[in-house]
């Protein structure tokens, strides 16, 4: 079963609180925090006082997705604030190993990301200690932007990476997920997809679900 995590990048933060609890009633599995700093994307969002808020209105899993220079210096503080999961960007620190050791250590599930353009070889020393690879479809920064195809082909790779050292490690993609995407990156062996403007724009969330859930049903998946 592909599991949702809406990226309330795209969410009205003026309700906040209100989206999520209607997103967690449509049935979406995680909530998906974007952190951005400024200098490893160009935008800034939210850190740990607004994950801590998140925590307050939702049992879902707070899955933080960290894109931030250094993102050992904040891993504690996200711990603390709620975050369920933490990834970190492989290109935003130069001891990717030792900050996923940390959130481990920290007791959360450890996520690493990396960018389109960097070699998918990077997970295969760090695989093994994942619990989430997250492929970036999209450069990171914003939301709404159109998923590049050549992520569909490093998915697959992915997948056969993970299957062979970690089977047990779940495949995200974030970026440009949505009803005329979802069908090639859920073949292509994602376990989780990130949506952003897919899930939050337009309509009610239960709607755009109910909508990406058919392209599922409609694939024999679930
Ligand atoms: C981009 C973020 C994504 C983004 C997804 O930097 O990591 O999570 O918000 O948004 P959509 O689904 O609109 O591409
Ligand atoms: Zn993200």
């Amino acid at each position: 079963m592909l599991k949702f995590a809406p990226s309330i990048l795209t969410a009205d933060l003026a309700r906040l609180g209100e989206a999520i609890k209607e997103a967690e009633a449509a049935g979406v599995d995680w909530i998906h925090l974007d952190v951005m700093d400024g200098v490893f994307v160009p935008n800034l969002t939210f850190g740990p006082l607004l994950v801590e808020a998140v925590r307050r209105v939702t049992s879902l899993p707070l899955d933080v997705h960290l894109m931030i220079v250094q993102p050992e210096r904040y891993l504690e503080d996200f711990a603390k604030a709620g975050a369920d999961h933490i990834t970190v960007h492989f290109e935003a620190t130069y001891h990717p190993h030792r900050a996923v050791q940390k959130v481990k250590e920290l007791g959360k599930k450890a996520g690493l990301a990396i960018n389109p353009a960097t070699p998918l070889e990077a997970f295969e020393p760090l695989l093994p200690e994942l619990d989430l690879a997250l492929l970036m479809s999209v450069n990171p920064g914003f939301g709404g932007q159109r998923y590049i195809p050549t992520a569909t082909e490093r998915l697959r790779r992915l997948k056969a990476m993970r299957d062979r050292l970690n089977p047990g490690c779940l495949i995200e993609v974030d970026g440009g997920v949505n009803k005329e995407t979802l069908a090639e990156v859920y073949r292509a062996g994602a376990d989780v997809a990130v949506a952003g403007s897919a899930l939050f724009n337009r309509r009610p969330v239960a709607e755009n679900l109910k909508e990406l859930k058919e392209v599922l049903y409609a694939l024999g998946g679930r």
